[in-house]
């Protein structure tokens, strides 16, 4: 995982020449270079851990549109994070056919093991617990989203066995 750096969340941000390259090359494969607004958040967040305002005003500036469009389409996707996290997010879905096939004995064992329920962060920092909608591939729940990868059928087990790789 990348390196996260932390960003105050009331103060003006410099976005770096290497993020503002790569907003440049972003912009630059769309028509329409506000079409890359998505893809930039993203690239923020990466960099960032989660966006606060500042950044949005950074990003606004950079993608040369108004603000409230960015705070739109941030606070409208909840794949976007507007408080600090923990570096391994953690989501688990809690849609019917993983809820049917065991979604609810994890997310258990999240709060009875590593002390967190949906929403939360382990006290060192290092998990946030998410119960999210369908991941998708209902015939393998139950489902987790942990970082960019999927994994199911999961077990607490073999949940266990995942995070202590990560
Ligand atoms: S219901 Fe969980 S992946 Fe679809």
């Amino acid at each position: 995982m990348s390196e996260i750096v932390s960003a105050p969340a009331d103060q003006p941000v410099t976005l770096s020449e290497k993020t503002l390259g790569s907003i440049a090359e972003l912009r630059g494969r769309y028509e329409d270079p506000r079409a890359a607004l998505l893809p930039v958040l993203h690239v923020i967040q990466a960099e960032h851990g989660h966006l606060t305002l500042a950044l949005e005003r950074a990003v606004a500036d950079a993608m040369e549109m108004p603000l409230t469009k960015v705070h739109e389409v941030v606070s409208f996707y909840t794949l976007f994070r507007t408080e600090a996290e923990g570096k391994l997010q953690v989501c688990i879905c809690q849609t019917m056919s993983c809820m049917l096939r065991g979604a609810r004995e994890l997310l258990t064992h999240m709060r009875v093991k590593y002390g967190v329920g949906p929403g939360e962060t382990t006290a060192d920092g290092r998990l946030t617990v998410h119960a999210v909608e369908c991941l998708g591939n209902c015939e393998a729940g139950p489902m987790a989203q942990i970082g960019d990868d999927y994994f199911g059928p999961l077990t607490p087990e073999t949940l266990d066995e995942i995070l202590e790789k990560r």
